[in-house]
């Protein structure tokens, strides 16, 4: 990263992560967990887990609560005080760090990698993400799963939400939080290009942060091809970080697969 694009976005998680939790809601989580405990039961035996893009780790901690070790990684400072305050939060302990999914090396191995809620597209570039696939790969026993989860751009294209009042939210302590969007997709690269205009109003403060963040459009095949290519199998494939929820091309708002180690 280094751009001044990625120093903007890094910005705006300054200004957010405090907040992150609040904004996605608690059903992010609560419909996130049975979902995971289902492929990891499935597709285990795990034990060992690894976030390589953890954000506040609010999907890990119930994992934790249920007796994974998970060893969480990000490359924002922001996210990642907010990760520590919620293990701390949940008095539960847990590996964290900063850490980039393009050249991570821990030099161990994990039953399971999960990789959720967009991270994976901020690798703008087939040659990052192939870096990060190389990563996973390494991190991962034989025969074990990883759970990569992007936005399905094939549903945004075909419905644009290309300028949208993201958030106007209300936290308890009173600070008002307003996110405005104006995205644009560039079908010639395969990139998405999300601009947020984000106004953070505190007791005292006025945070503004105008910043953009270029994400990889991956559709099923291509995402497929990239993983076969990295030495992985896609076994499922599924719509939403929900149980049961199919992948459907033209309507669902994640493209989430499931993909064992060769
Ligand atoms: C949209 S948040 C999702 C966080 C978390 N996985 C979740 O679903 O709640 C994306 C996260 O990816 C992190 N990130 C972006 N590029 C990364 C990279 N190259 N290596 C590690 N983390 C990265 C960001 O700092 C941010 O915390």
């Amino acid at each position: 990263m280094g751009s001044e694009r990625d120093k903007a976005h890094r910005q705006w998680y300054r200004i957010i992560a405090k907040h992150y939790d609040a904004l996605c809601g608690p059903s992010y989580v609560s419909k996130a967990y049975p979902f995971l405990i289902d492929i990891m039961r499935r597709r285990g035996p795990v034990k060992d887990v690894l976030d390589p893009a953890c954000g506040t780790f609010a999907l890990d901690i119930p994992l934790v609560r249920r007796g994974y070790h998970i060893v969480g990684r990000d490359l924002s400072p922001d996210m990642l005080r907010v990760a520590r305050e919620n293990v701390s939060k949940a008095r539960q302990t847990a590996d964290l760090g900063i850490g980039d999914m393009r050249t991570l090396r821990l030099g161990r191995t994990f039953d399971a990698v999960l990789c959720l809620g967009t991270a994976f597209n901020y690798l703008w570039s087939l040659g990052d993400a192939r870096k990060a696939l190389r990563t996973f790969h390494m991190h991962l026993r034989r025969g074990g799963v990883l759970v990569l989860d992007v936005t399905n751009f094939d549903a945004w294209i075909k419905s644009p939400k290309n300028v949208l009042v993201q958030n106007d939210y209300r936290a308890e302590d009173g600070t008002r939080i307003a996110i405005y969007a104006l995205n644009e997709q560039d079908l010639a690269t395969g990139t998405h290009l999300a601009r947020m205009i984000t106004a953070v109003q505190g007791k005292e403060r006025l945070d503004i942060a105008v910043d953009e963040a270029l994400l990889k459009i991956w559709t099923k095949e291509t995402l497929a091809g990239a993983l076969r290519n990295a030495g992985f199998r896609p076994v499922e494939w599924w719509g939403d970080l929900r149980l049961g929820i199919r992948y459907q091309r033209s309507r669902s708002p994640r493209l989430i697969v499931v993909a064992v180690r060769d």
